[in-house]
């Protein structure tokens, strides 16, 4: 009997484009989906459009549009990028739709109702200027633990201490460039406490792969919190019930974003969607996710599911983070590659490809090697798949008028069978999450599929008018060959799968193959993949270093504004009491124990120093080496865990990986006093 699946990926903010990092879990969320329909079960993927909270808020106001206006323009970029990667859910939709209030609301007061919710007043920071309540990431100053300035309110990069907003020194609002004031509020929590003894089984029963589970063991053991799940207006998301201006945290609609989803869908396939969320339902519920997140999905999502009488999800995938070329993704150094920047130079199926062959169903990151996917992808799929077909269509068009031989070649069915038979293991591979694996066992029988046509050389029978029919025989055998291997490959490469049924004139499906097309009309082979051009993969990376910083506010998913409100005035004389110099970088390393820093070693002319800079996000240590820069050198030196800070190099930027070094022009020598 089939399966009923029910499948989601986690829901993208509807402010900024999708890049290669979100596609990682897409990519890997549509090959499981269509596995599961390959193997015949019934398997939807809900999925939807992030569209609430003050980044978005933020975002539509410094653009002078409607936040309304600026998700619905980013859902449709989003809609095209799924589209180009070929990605297949059943619904995309958007958290900010009615079905979403409807359920959310439903679901709090199901939670209120069995006594989950309760209220408490507590202190925030609030900017007097913008009338607003500051989250944590709009809000910096000194840290409280260790006095080191331009801190969030949330953790300090340099003591690594954890602490509230309310709590930094000399804090200033990130929106307006206020200082803000405390002021205390009546908010709603969740009290997620009330779940410990279900969590505590639920997250060990084999929903969540180990280390997850382990690391959701802290918090638990740590004991459960409640969770603040309003927001003071103004706010773009939904009010509570009875709360005149509050409203749900973006992250209480999110995960209900998926029933929400669900439930639009329904609409068109008139499915009985409540069914699905019932507790004891037979639908299979599983959430791809990165481990960022794994806090809401296997924690605070099953606890509310539970909460409001729903049922809780089957299974939670959590992945890496996806780096390229070993690096952090970082605009200045090329590799934060949006989805549209990729597809104007390269294809979806390549980079479809390198992913699967590299995944497991583990947590661990996962580097995009440039190299290695142009190393790879040629000589996989383009070496060893495609030139399969392309070695004996050929033939069969040419000498047999599109005909596949009338009957099966002698002696060629215990090979045939081998082929078949493989499908299991490759099809538990795909159930399991094993996609490197699989991808290594269906290029095993694309070596051997390439072997036999090698020793069988058709091209040397052809010119033997007496042997035609065992040339017809070979190529017949060969197509077959290739179209077992295609439809292996469809979860991965559905645009192949589709091209190769177009050429042989045949839908693909697992069962089918049990029988060769033999006595089988095709058509003319057109090429179905091209040799990647490494030229390709440099332009994408030059495309996405020239990319203009977007026009005002930049906020991407870093809830930082990039432009800066302007600091008070000062005088010529102030401005004189700092020493800027021109400096070289002669040594640039990373640091044991600091995530965020980067040692450098300046020469200013007359002496060298030693400045730790919160740079590493943006840059790695050996591209800094050789450059100009501009430091404060009389600046005091600064006591770190990790040493003596002796100044301060420029940088622009809000920080975090968009941060871009100040470099003078050439001819500047170290030691030159900017001014
Ligand atoms: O981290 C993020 O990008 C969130 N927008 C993911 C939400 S997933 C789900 F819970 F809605
Ligand atoms: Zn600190």
């Amino acid at each position: 009997m089939s399966r009923r699946l029910l499948v989601t990926s986690a829901l993208p903010y509807a402010n900024g484009p999708l890049h290669i990092g979100h596609l990682l879990e897409y990519i890997q969320c549509d090959i499981w989906v269509r596995y599961q329909r390959l193997a015949g079960n019934q398997c939807q993927w809900v999925w939807a459009d992030d569209a609430h909270g003050t980044p978005i808020m933020l975002r539509a106001e410094a653009e002078g549009i409607t936040p309304e206006a600026l998700i619905a323009r980013v859902k449709t970029e989003h809609e095209r990028d799924i589209a180009g990667f070929l990605l297949s859910p059943d619904n995309f939709h958007t958290t900010h739709s009615d079905e979403n209030c409807e359920i959310s609301r439903d679901i709090y007061q199901r939670l209120k109702a069995a006594g989950h919710i309760v209220t408490r007043t507590i202190s925030q920071l609030y900017d007097q200027e913008r009338d607003m309540f500051l989250p944590d990431r709009y809000v910096k100053g000194e840290c409280p633990n260790c006095g080191t300035e331009d801190q969030y309110g949330d953790n300090c990069e340099n003591c690594s201490a954890t602490y509230d907003a309310t709590d930094l020194v000399n804090p200033i609002s990130q929106v307006s460039g206020s200082a803000p004031v405390k002021r205390d509020s009546e908010q709603y929590f969740f009290a997620l406490g009330n779940f410990t003894a279900m969590l505590r089984e639920w997250t060990r029963s084999g929903t969540l792969q180990p280390e997850i589970a382990n690391k959701l063991n802290e918090w638990l053991e740590s004991g459960l919190q409640d969770w603040d799940i309003s927001r003071n207006a103004p706010y773009f998301g939904f009010e509570i019930p009875d709360a005149p201006g509050k409203y749900f945290y973006v992250w209480l609609d999110a995960p209900i974003g998926y029933m929400a989803s669900h439930r639009h869908l329904a609409e068109r396939t008139g499915e009985d969607w409540q069914a699905a969320w019932q507790p004891g339902s037979d639908v299979e519920l599983y959430h791809f996710i990165g481990k960022d997140i794994a806090n809401f999905h296997g924690l605070f999502w099953p606890a509310m599911l539970e909460g409001a009488g729903f049922r809780k999800p089957n299974g939670v995938f959590c992945h890496g983070f996806l780096t390229v070329d070993g690096q952090k993704m970082s605009k200045s150094r090329g590799t934060s590659i949006t989805v549209d920047t990729w597809l104007q130079h390269l294809d979806a199926e390549s980079l479809r490809y390198y992913f699967a062959a590299k995944l497991s169903p583990s947590v661990v990151d996962m580097n995009l090697n440039l190299d290695d996917y142009v190393t790879r992808v040629n000589a996989d799929l383009v070496g060893k798949v495609v030139n399969i077909a392309s070695r004996c269509a050929g033939f069969i068009t040419k000498r047999f008028d599109g005909r596949l031989a009338a009957v099966w070649p002698e002696g060629q069915r215990a090979d045939y069978e081998h082929l078949v038979g493989a499908r299991h293991m490759i099809m538990d591979y795909y159930e399991e999450r094993e996609f490197g694996k699989a991808m290594r066992e269906i290029m095993v029988l694309a070596e051997h599929a390439n072997t036999w046509i090698n020793d069988a050389e058709p091209w040397v029978l052809i010119k033997d008018p007496e042997r035609a029919a065992e040339v017809q025989g070979i190529c017949t055998v060969g197509l077959n060959y290739f179209r077992v291997i295609a439809t292996y490959l469809a979860p991965v490469l559905p645009e192949l799968a589709a091209k190769t049924e177009a050429f042989l004139n045949t839908r693909l499906s697992l069962k089918e193959l049990e029988t060769p097309l033999v006595d089988h009309a095709i058509e003319r082979y057109v090429p179905m993949m091209t040799r990647i051009d490494p030229v390709q993969v440099e332009k994408v990376l030059e495309a996405t270093r020239n990319a203009a910083p977007p026009p005002t506010v930049a906020l991407a998913s870093a809830n930082t504004l990039a432009v800066e409100a302007l600091s008070d005035e000062i005088t010529i004389e102030d401005f004189q009491k700092v020493d800027l110099r021109v400096a070289r970088i002669i040594e640039a390393k990373p640091v044991d124990g600091a995530d965020k820093l980067i040692e450098l070693t300046l020469d200013i002319g007359l002496e060298t120093r030693t400045v730790f800079a919160g740079i590493k996000a943006a840059y790695a240590p050996e591209d800094l080496v050789g450059r100009h820069t501009v430091m404060v050198a009389n600046l005091k030196p600064r006591k770190m865990r990790f040493g003596v800070s002796s100044g301060m190099v420029l940088a622009a930027g809000p920080g975090g990986s968009e941060l871009f070094v100040l470099t003078p022009d050439e001819g500047a020598t170290p030691g030159m006093r900017v001014k």
